[in-house]
């Protein structure tokens, strides 16, 4: 199988891409097309590096041009899959600023689906997130729930979602639609709750839980993300949109306090914030829909938590090259939690 993976150079792309490889071996070729953001770490996925069934490419997926060279393939005979992981991502930073989401989220998503319309794809997996349906105080939300985006990020990746969707419908594109809840696991950017916490709580630095620390989010292990992906490029319908939740959900206090557990650190590390604008205060997913087909999530959540924090010890150079010798990164920490008090 012939893949274009946007986004690669990102958590859960990078981590996609590695389950293709280890999955299916050299029977695999991967395009890796991405921007290098602030987010995308290319050494992710050093190992694969030189192979002649992988090819990176440093470019944009809202560039014309950039797209165009990614759907030639790792040899120039093209590509049967898209799977579209790129993305801005990180809703504190669509408060700062939403035009790159918009650009990226929304008119990238456009540009792919254009150039997709000009081959042969069997799939196109449009990658978005629970985040689209909003907040929900009881119950979980189906694929039939209307959307209801309440921040900037969501917003926009609410319109790369019904964008492929209407390429499907319009074009008869094979597109199909993922909505994911909160990944954890390696290689997540150090702006995110879990990896944050943890890599500050090795430190010995503050842990800063956003208001009163019960908004509630349901926590999925990437492998099992990328598991459900893989499963549905096989599986899914055309046209169809999937929900993929881990079945975990937690307070963000809980996640916190374990945390502190599992690296063995005091509770007065907590330091109650300011709550994040427009907070979502839970999110809930069925995903009935996808397990009535055959997949289910393997992980168990302490176990994958465990194991997430022992990759951030061991793992500290990854990181440590992030938060500690990137210019942006501290610059945006700064001006991320220096107002908050
Ligand atoms: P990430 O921020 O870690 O990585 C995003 C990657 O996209 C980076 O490598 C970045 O360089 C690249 N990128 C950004 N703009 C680009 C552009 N214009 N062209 C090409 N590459 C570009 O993100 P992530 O957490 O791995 O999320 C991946 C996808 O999954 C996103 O679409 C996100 O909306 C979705 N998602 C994430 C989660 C989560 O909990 N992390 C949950 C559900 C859905
Ligand atoms: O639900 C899926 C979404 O999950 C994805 O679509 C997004 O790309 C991804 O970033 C994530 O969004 P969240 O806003 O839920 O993730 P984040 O890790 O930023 O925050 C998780 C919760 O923790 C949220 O309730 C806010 C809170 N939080 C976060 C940070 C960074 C804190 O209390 N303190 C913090 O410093």
């Amino acid at each position: 199988m012939r893949y274009l993976v946007t986004g690669g150079a990102g958590f859960i792309g990078s981590n996609f891409v590695r389950y293709l490889f280890n999955k299916y071996g050299d029977a695999a070729q991967v395009v890796n097309l991405d921007k290098l953001t602030y987010a995308g770490i290319r050494e992710n996925l050093a190992e694969y590096e030189g192979k002649p069934n992988y090819r990176f490419l440093h470019g944009d997926i809202a560039k014309p041009e950039d797209v165009a060279e990614a759907y030639k393939g790792v040899d120039g005979s093209g590509v049967d899959v898209v799977v579209n992981f790129a993305a801005e991502t990180h809703v504190d930073r669509s408060l700062m600023e939403a035009g790159t989401f918009i650009e990226t989220d929304v008119h990238g998503v456009l540009v792919l689906l254009e150039e997709a319309r000009k081959t042969n794809l069997t799939r196109f997996v449009q990658i978005s997130t629970d985040e689209v349906y909003g907040s929900i105080d009881d119950g979980s939300f189906t694929e039939s729930d209307p959307l209801n985006p309440r921040n900037p990020y969501s917003a926009s990746k609410a319109g790369g979602d019904r964008m492929a969707y209407a390429y499907s419908q319009t074009y008869n594109l094979p597109v199909i639609i993922t909505r994911a809840s909160n990944n954890f696991g390696p290689w997540q950017y150090p702006e995110k709750l879990i990896p944050l916490f943890v890599t500050n709580a090795i430190d010995d630095l503050p842990l800063p839980l956003y208001g009163d620390g019960r908004n509630v989010r349901d926590w999925l292990y990437v492998e099992d993300h990328c598991a459900a992906v893989d499963f549905l490029i096989e599986h899914g319908v055309n046209g169809e949109t999937y929900n993929i939740g881990g079945g975990n959900e937690r307070e963000n206090r809980e996640i916190t306090q374990k945390i502190l557990e599992l690296t063995k650190k005091p509770d007065t590390l907590i330091k109650r914030v300011a709550d994040r604008q427009g907070h979502d205060r839970r999110y809930s997913i069925d995903m009935s829909k996808v397990e009535s087909m055959g997949f289910r999530c393997a992980t168990d959540f302490d176990t994958a938590l465990r194991s997430t924090v022992q990759w951030y010890v061991e793992n500290e150079p990854w990181w440590r090259a992030i938060k500690e010798r990137s210019a942006e990164f501290k610059a945006y920490y700064e001006k991320q939690y220096a107002a908050r008090g």
